[in-house]
């Protein structure tokens, strides 16, 4: 049997797209029951979401005299909201149950995504922003809106995410939390190329990690990359239809996508290595995203054996450095440069000095898009959830992305994709 997706609809000028986002989880292979919000249904009617998703669609929590919430609740393996309007996600806060669809929410334990849709003012509310925040950190995804023209007729942030991309974040989401449909088989193949993946037949190589600069045969110099994002973007590659490149500087396993036929996993150590893996593949690839935290410097000559204390005096030895190669600048320039290459650039300071760093940086680099990545302040490196300011080779400000880092990765390959030419924007 399928896995239970529940659809929930929020009473809002998108509401429409939800049908299309039914139609793709359906051809997934899901099984897809619609709970509008009652005010929805000014929008989209029942009779709609009954023919396409063959299943009866109930807004009341007494509606058949059955306790369908706790049903519904009991058999899904992810909720869906979209859209998800302001005022749904403030009921989703408080933990309201006054409607089938929040009712399902709060009975049930399975993942949940959001994918709000909303006003830019609204969306740029307190009230709304610190909403998120909590709902964020119960574990809850949510698929930060877009900039668009939106229902007002305004242009602004609120826009909800197309419905391909809500669809690819769900059918991630079940393969993440290892959901086994009811067949007792192991999770769902989400890698597999689908009809229309925006970067079905691309090839991408991606740096990963941070590189480790030998002192001598016991120590190195480093720095805290985790490699979480570097994989993330591999990983929403693969699902995205690309076969992918992936060079790991010293990442630990357990981050790695899982083995399977598009996927090549390189392992570096040093700038050198990825250097080195990174020029050579250039040939061979569509599209470079340079995650890694590459070092700048390595100490120029390797002890031998290791550095001893020298047991009569309190000296410490001086390490004399010399500066390796920036390989995303030598990328943009090679003669095998690939259509699209990505550079992500760590900065820290307040949001305006961070952009400014960034600005100056995409214009240095040649890159086609830098992420500027805020470090530091609970933001970056690590197992926590990301915050970059996309911007084009000139400097000038592409999107902001914000939100866990697959979903980071995610919205970043849609840019690649709309680059690439494979998906208009
Ligand atoms: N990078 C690289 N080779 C290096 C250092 C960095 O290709 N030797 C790449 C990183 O993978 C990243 C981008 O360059 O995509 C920016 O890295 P960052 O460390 O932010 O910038 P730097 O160029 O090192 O500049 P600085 O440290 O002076 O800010």
């Amino acid at each position: 049997m399928p896995a239970t997706v529940v659809l929930g609809v929020g009473a809002g000028i998108a509401a429409y797209k939800a049908a299309y986002l039914l139609r793709d989880l359906s051809k997934r292979g899901f099984d897809v029951h619609v709970v509008p919000t009652p005010a929805s249904l000014a929008f989209v009617g029942t009779a709609t979401w009954q023919a396409l998703s063959q299943h009866p669609v109930h807004t009341g929590v007494f509606d058949t005299g059955d306790a369908d919430h706790v049903e519904l609740a009991r058999r899904a393996d992810l909720i869906v909201i979209s859209p998800a309007t302001a005022d749904l996600i403030a009921r989703l806060r408080i933990g309201a149950a006054d409607d089938l669809l929040t009712t399902t929410v709060l009975a049930s334990s399975c993942p949940v995504l959001l994918a709000p849709a909303m006003h830019t003012a609204m969306w740029a509310n307190p009230a709304t922003q610190d909403n998120i925040k909590q709902l964020r950190q119960r574990g809850i995804h949510i698929l930060d809106p877009e900039v668009g023209a939106l229902g007002s007729g305004d242009v602004g942030k609120g826009r909800m995410v197309e419905p391909h991309v809500i669809a690819e974040a769900a059918a991630s989401i079940l393969k993440c939390s290892h959901v086994s449909p009811n067949d007792g088989s192991q999770g769902f193949d989400v890698s597999t190329p689908r009809l229309g993946a925006p970067l079905d037949g691309q090839r991408l190589l991606v740096t990963a990690g941070g590189t480790r600069e030998a002192i001598d045969p016991v120590r190195f110099i480093g720095n805290t990359s985790s490699g979480r994002q570097g994989c993330a973007i591999a990983q929403a590659g693969l699902e995205m239809g690309a076969s992918v490149t992936l060079i790991t500087a010293n990442i630990s396993p357990a981050l790695l996508p899982v083995p399977q036929e598009r996927l090549t996993i390189i392992e570096a150590v040093t700038a050198a290595d990825v250097e080195r893996e990174t020029l050579s593949r250039l040939d061979g690839h569509d599209v470079l995203i340079m995650a890694a935290a590459v070092a700048d410097f390595r100490p120029s000559v390797v002890a031998a054996s290791k550095i001893k204390k020298d047991p009569a005096t309190l000296d410490a030895p001086t390490i004399v450095l010399e500066r390796t190669t920036d390989i995303l600048a030598a990328a943009t320039t090679h003669p095998h440069r690939p259509p699209v290459i990505v550079g992500f650039a760590a900065e820290t300071g307040d949001a305006e000095t961070v952009r400014a760093l960034g600005a100056d940086k995409a214009r240095r680099k040649g890159a086609d898009l830098l992420a500027v990545n805020r470090v530091g302040d609970g933001h970056g490196f690590g197992d926590v959830p990301n915050s970059v300011d996309l911007l084009n080779a000139q400097g000038e400000y592409v999107d902001h992305i914000e939100g866990e880092k697959e979903l980071v990765a995610r919205a970043l390959l849609e840019h690649v994709a709309t680059l690439l030419g494979t998906i208009a924007r």
